[in-house]
């Protein structure tokens, strides 16, 4: 089975809560169960974590490299600086999707920078929680190909 780690980054804990009319309403646990039951219906093994810690992130990058088979980051704010993190996923070979609930873009210009952009194999912008589950459809169709 194909298994496929979503990772999110600093204070996406806080979804539901945290400026719901940029971030919406449901929380984490309700994307989790969204992405979890998606696996479920693709026979696809669809695995969570958050931490709001640069160096549990690049942690989590690092084993994911033989534990995974794609990886789906949403770094939160160290998209726009973490060095370390850009560094940690060119350190493996897995295939990379960046994610983000919000429309960076159009919000302040510090967010219209991504660092970790240049290593992944692309990104999603501004769908809400659907980003992740197209992201999810990419990444297997990227995997299988
Ligand atoms: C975010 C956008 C970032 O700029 C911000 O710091 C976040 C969330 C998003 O999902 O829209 O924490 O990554």
């Amino acid at each position: 089975m194909v298994r496929i780690l979503v990772l999110n980054g600093p204070n996406l804990n806080r979804l539901g809560l945290r400026e719901p009319d940029v971030y919406g309403h449901e929380t984490l646990e309700d994307l989790e169960n969204q992405l979890k039951e998606w696996g479920t219906k693709h026979q696809i093994d669809v695995q969570c974590v958050q931490s709001n810690h640069e160096g549990e992130l690049i942690d989590q990058i690092h084993q994911a490299s033989s534990m995974y088979a794609g990886l789906i980051i949403n770094p939160g704010a160290f998209t726009h600086y973490s060095y370390a993190i850009r560094d940690a996923i060119a350190s493996i070979s897995l295939p990379v999707i960046e994610v983000h609930i919000s429309n960076v873009y159009k919000r302040e210009e510090f967010r219209h920078h991504s660092v970790i952009a240049p290593v992944c194999i692309g990104q999603i912008a501004g769908l809400g929680l659907y980003g992740y589950t197209l992201a999810l459809e990419a990444l297997v169709k990227y995997v299988n190909k």
